[in-house]
């Protein structure tokens, strides 16, 4: 059991971005990955999700033993992979708790489904449904009149950062990516949003939380962390690297790997 990422490239607008990952990410593991501006992070996050504008050029991709790497997005996420945006987009017109009913039925329902169901079902399944994300929203500290509104629109920067843990939550995937989760959030909120990811980090799930600073890991503790430089993993270590870099930057790493 494992997301295995092999020796994967990944080429962007016909510009190779990613140039050979190999990353290991088992269930109960948490794994930071941070790195400069521009230095592929994201571009490996999208690519992991098979975001169609990532080209996979080389390597694989293998969930719980499976490969993924010709997947759709959404054949990924049925298999229990998530990503949260470093910027969700606004999609004016879709309800935000329709998108999480849909979103959490084709993950988990649509092929249990043996009849339609009654009238009376659905009402009853919409209603329990809403209850669960009431419980959630607490979870992240969102009040409930956002479940009313459009996904992410005029939601604030922080709050769009509440709003994609939320997904988390309800979807509850076995391998979750986070793309700078962190940023943008007050100082207060950032404490909420790490307690709410850690609740949920147990030992069935394995994270890869990219990130700028070491203060979500002093929350979520990583049990590795990871240095990517131009399209490659330079460096890994403990938790103790993330101190490193945020009290002596990159270069250091720079001058080691050119040694
Ligand atoms: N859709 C795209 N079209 C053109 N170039 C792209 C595209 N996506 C990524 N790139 C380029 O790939 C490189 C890596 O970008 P990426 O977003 O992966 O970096 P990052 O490590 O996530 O940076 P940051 O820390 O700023 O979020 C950048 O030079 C970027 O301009
Ligand atoms: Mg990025």
């Amino acid at each position: 059991m494992a997301l295995e990422i092999k020796n994967l490239k990944v080429e962007v607008e016909d510009q190779l971005i990613v140039k050979g990952i190999d990353l290991t990410i088992k269930p109960g593991e948490i794994h930071a990955l941070m790195g400069r501006n521009g230095s592929g992070k994201t571009t490996l996050a999208k690519a992991l999700m098979g975001h169609p504008k990532y080209s996979i050029v080389e390597g694989q991709i293998i969930l719980d033993g499976e490969d993924i790497t010709e997947l759709p997005p959404n054949e990924r996420a049925k298999k229990g992979l998530f990503m949260s945006f470093q910027y969700p987009v606004e999609i004016p017109g879709v309800n935000f708790a329709n998108f999480l009913r849909q979103a959490y039925r084709s993950i988990h329902e649509d092929e249990k489904r043996e009849k339609v169901p009654t009238p009376q079902e659905e009402m009853l399944e919409a209603l329990k449904f809403r209850n669960m994300l009431k419980s959630k929203l607490k979870l992240v500290d969102l009040p409930e009149s956002f479940l009313d509104r459009y996904l992410n629109e005029g939601f604030s920067g922080g709050e769009k950062k509440r709003a994609e843990i939320l997904q988390l939550a309800v979807l509850q995937p076995k391998y979750a990516i986070l793309d700078e989760t962190d940023s943008g959030l007050d100082i207060d909120a950032l404490r909420v949003v790490a307690n709410a990811i850690k609740q949920m980090a147990d030992e069935t799930r394995g994270y890869l939380i990219i990130t700028h600073y070491q203060r979500i890991l002093s929350y979520i503790e990583p049990d590795y962390v990871h240095v990517m430089m131009n399209g490659k993993i330079v460096k890994s270590g403990g938790k103790d690297l993330a101190h490193e870099l945020e009290k002596h930057g990159y270069a250091w790493i720079e001058k080691e790997i050119s040694q």
